[in-house]
């Protein structure tokens, strides 16, 4: 049964970042089962958006409202926005020297879904099985998390951290950007692994290729800090097409008339 709700409700965000506003008025609202791509520009707030959304605290929102499932995001901290089942696969995965990918893997999924979770057998058959999932063998499990990890490594270390998570809410901020054509189909097939009718997907791309794997209900344009169009999947062909240039217009012209 799909939740009458929406999962995610994003109404007229604005944050800034180091005194700079970066959200200008940003809505979005993603129903369980639907996947919603986000493109745009560089440095048009796209990372922001999610940054925000996960409590990143050196994104300073300013104005509007994030809900998951009608709660209140916004005064929650970001462990906490995970335990209600958001989960953000970041543009630039870091490592973290001395923490194998099991025991970082295993503390997440402590933290999240609580330490039934983690018993011996169960978490690591589930491991496995997910790992298995996303081409990455054995000894990926027991280096330090991402360190020494190539590009598209880490973004497939992001999946299998997602999988193991069970998130309702997904961002996958830029997770095909870097990927071979074979591992952007294991990326693509780990997300369809999770994605049902209880789940939401944002997809933050460049990119039109990875859409053709997880194809989008819906596809937003963030033009600085604002949605400057919103419509379906041919959005994405008329950007391949024709560049931002069209969509930038109207949104000078409109940010350029008086109130
Ligand atoms: N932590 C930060 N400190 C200073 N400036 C920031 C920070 N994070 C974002 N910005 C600025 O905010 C603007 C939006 O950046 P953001 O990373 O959200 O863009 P983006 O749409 O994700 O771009 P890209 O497509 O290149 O990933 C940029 O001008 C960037 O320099
Ligand atoms: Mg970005």
């Amino acid at each position: 049964m799909t939740d009458a709700r929406p999962l995610l409700e994003v109404e007229n965000l604005e944050a800034s970042v180091a005194g700079k506003p970066i959200l200008k008025g940003v809505s979005l609202s993603i129903r369980g089962g639907e996947v919603h791509a986000l493109m745009g520009p560089n440095g048009s707030g796209k990372s922001t958006l999610s940054n925000v959304l996960m409590g990143h605290p050196d994104y300073e929102v300013t104005g509007g409202a994030v809900r998951l499932l009608g709660e209140d995001l916004l005064p929650l901290a970001p462990e906490e926005r995970a335990r209600r089942g958001l989960f953000l696969a970041v543009q630039y995965p870091v490592a973290i020297p001395g923490v194998t990918t099991v025991q970082f893997l295993k503390a997440c999924v402590e933290a999240v879904r609580g330490r039934e979770a983690t018993k011996a057998a169960v978490f690591l058959r589930e491991l496995r099985e997910n790992a298995r999932l996303l081409d990455l063998g054995e000894p990926f499990l027991n280096r330090p998390i991402n360190e020494g990890f190539s590009g598209g490594e880490k973004k497939r270390m992001e999946i299998l951290q997602m999988l193991m998570l069970k998130p309702r809410m997904v961002v996958l901020d830029e997770t095909d950007s870097g990927l071979d054509i074979d591992a952007l189909k294991i990326v693509a097939r780990g997300v369809q692994r999770l994605i049902g009718p209880e789940i939401g997907v944002l997809i933050i791309t460049h990119y039109e290729r990875i859409l053709t794997h997880l194809p989008p209900d819906h596809v937003h344009i963030l033009v600085d800090g604002r949605i400057a169009r919103s419509g379906g999947p041919e959005l994405v062909r008329e950007l391949e097409e024709r560049g931002y240039d069209w969509v930038r217009e109207p949104a000078t012209a409109a940010a350029s008339e008086p109130d």
